[in-house]
C-alpha cells in the first residue's frame, strides 16, 4: 500500500432507534443558534421535523429553518444557506437528510467563513477553506456516505458543472436505520448501488496489487449485494437496512481508501452528465459502470478478474474471461435490482449533451487508464 496518515474526525452514532438519545447527547455540545437544514417535503411528512424541533426547543436552542435543499444541490442554494447563517448569527448547522442536504451544508459551513466565492477560490486559485461553522448530520437516506467525508458535490447551474468542492467534516453523524424506512424502495436501491459504486471506484484505483484495504473492500461489496437483495424482498428487514447504512459509511469514511489512490472516473462521468440532466446519481452510475469497465479490460483486467472471483463468485478459463464474467454479473445484478442499463430508460436522448459531458468531465489520475475525451464520449454513447 502507499503511505498514509489516518485521522478521523466524525463521531458516529449507529443503531436502530438511536436518533433520539444520540441527538440529545450531542445537543449539550453545540451552540445556541441552530440552522436546521433539510430537503423537500419528506421531513415534515414523516413527522421527524416536529420531533427534532421539540428536541431542540427542550434544550433552549433558537432554530432557523433552511428547507428546500433539492436533490443535486445547487451553488445558489449554498449561497442562500450562507446568507441565513450570517443573518441569524448561526453557530451550529444541523443537516437532516440524504447526500444532497448533507453536501449542501458542508459548503455553506465553509462559504460563511470566506470573503470570496468558494467555487472560484477552489477551481481558479486551487485554494481550500480551513475555517468552518460546526455541523452535525442526521442521515435519513443512506448510500452516499456524504456524512463521512468533507467533499461535497455541488451543481453550478450557470456554469453547467456538477463538481466536488471541499467543505467541512461533520462533528457527528447519526445513523439510525429507522429513519430510512419511509424512503421509497427505488431510492433505497439507488443509494445502495451508489455504495457499491464507491467500493468499486476505490478497489479499481492504484495500486492494483493485493492489499489489506481491498480485502476489507471485498467484504463490504459482498455485504451490500447480499443485504440489498434481502431488503428488496422484505422491506421490514431492519437488520439488512442497518447493514446497508453501515456499508455506506464504511465506503466513505476513508478506511477502504487507506494506502490507495482512488479511481472515481465513473463518478466524474455521472457528475458531468448530471450537470446537464439533473439525473439521479445511483441510476446514472448503474448505466455507466459496465460500459466503462469494458473499456478497462486491457489495463484493469487483473483487478476486474479478482473482483469477479471474490465478489461475484464467477471464474473463466483466462484472466480476461473471468473479468468479462464479472462485468456480466454486475450487469445482471443491475437488472435484477431494477436499475436502468441505458440512458433511454432515464429519458436521456440528446447526444450533444453527452459530447458536452465528455468535454467537461474531470479526468481522474487514479484510474488505471487515462481516457481521451473522445473515448469518454464513445463510452457515454454506448450507454444509449
Ligand atoms: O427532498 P426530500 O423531500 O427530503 O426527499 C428526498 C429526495 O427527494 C428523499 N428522502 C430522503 N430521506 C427520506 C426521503 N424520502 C422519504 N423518507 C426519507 N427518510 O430522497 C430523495 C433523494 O435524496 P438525496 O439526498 O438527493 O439522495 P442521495 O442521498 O442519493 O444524495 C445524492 C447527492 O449526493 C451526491 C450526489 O452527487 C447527489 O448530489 N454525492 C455525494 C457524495 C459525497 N459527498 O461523498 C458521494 C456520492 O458519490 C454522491 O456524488
Ligand atoms: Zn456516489
Amino acid at each position: 500500500m502507499n503511505s498514509f496518515t489516518y485521522r478521523y474526525p466524525v463521531r458516529q452514532h449507529f443503531g436502530k432507534g438511536c436518533a433520539e438519545n444520540a441527538i440529545k447527547e450531542e445537543l449539550d455540545r453545540i451552540g445556541q443558534n441552530v440552522l436546521l437544514a433539510y430537503g423537500g417535503s419528506s421531513l415534515k411528512r414523516t413527522g421527524l421535523y416536529d420531533k427534532i424541533i421539540s428536541w431542540l426547543h427542550e434544550r433552549g436552542k433558537n432554530v432557523v429553518d433552511f428547507g428546500g435543499i433539492m436533490p443535486n444541490p445547487t451553488y445558489d442554494k449554498v449561497q442562500e444557506g450562507a446568507r441565513l447563517v450570517h443573518e441569524y448569527n448561526i453557530d451550529f448547522i444541523l443537516a437532516v437528510g440524504g447526500g444532497s442536504v448533507i453536501d449542501c451544508c458542508k459548503v455553506v459551513s465553509a462559504q460563511v467563513k470566506l470573503d470570496e466565492d468558494i467555487w472560484e477560490m477552489q477551481y481558479t486559485k486551487h485554494q481550500y477553506p480551513t475555517e468552518f461553522v460546526p455541523m452535525g448530520a442526521i442521515v435519513t437516506a443512506s448510500g452516499t456516505g456524504a456524512e463521512q467525508n468533507n467533499g461535497a458535490v455541488i451543481t453550478h447551474t450557470k456554469k453547467k458543472l456538477k463538481q466536488p468542492l471541499t467543505g467541512a467534516y461533520y462533528s457527528f453523524a447519526i445513523l439510525d436505520s429507522d429513519l430510512t424506512r419511509t424512503l421509497p424502495m427505488g431510492q433505497v436501491v439507488s443509494g445502495a448501488f451508489d455504495t457499491l459504486s464507491h467500493c468499486m471506484e476505490i478497489y479499481m484505483g492504484k495500486p492494483q496489487t493485493d492489499n489489506l484495504s481491498d480485502e476489507i473492500n471485498e467484504a463490504v461489496m459482498r455485504n451490500v449485494i447480499k443485504n440489498l437483495r434481502e431488503l428488496i424482498v422484505d422491506p421490514d428487514n431492519d437488520f439488512a437496512r442497518g447493514e446497508l447504512m453501515w456499508d455506506s459509511a464504511l465506503a466513505e469514511n476513508s478506511l477502504l481508501k487507506l494506502g490507495k489512490q482512488t479511481d472515481f472516473q465513473c463518478h466524474m462521468l455521472e457528475h458531468a452528465v448530471g450537470a446537464y440532466t439533473d439525473c439521479n446519481h445511483g441510476k446514472a452510475l448503474a448505466v455507466i459502470h459496465p460500459v466503462l469497465y469494458r473499456h478497462l479490460l486491457n489495463e484493469g483486467k487483473e483487478k476486474l478478474a479478482r473482483m469477479a472471483e471474490r465478489v461475484w463468485n464467477v471464474k473463466g478459463d483466462t484472466v480476461e474471461q473471468t473479468a468479462i464474467l464479472g462485468i456480466e454479473a454486475l450487469e445482471a445484478f443491475i437488472k435484477e435490482i431494477g436499475l436502468p442499463s441505458h440512458w433511454s430508460e432515464m429519458g436521456i436522448k440528446d447526444e450533444s449533451i453527452l459530447r458536452a459531458a465528455a468535454d467537461t468531465c474531470l479526468l481522474m489520475p487514479g484510474c488505471c487508464k487515462q481516457f481521451s475525451r473522445d473515448e469518454l464520449f464513445e463510452i457515454l454513447k454506448e450507454c444509449m
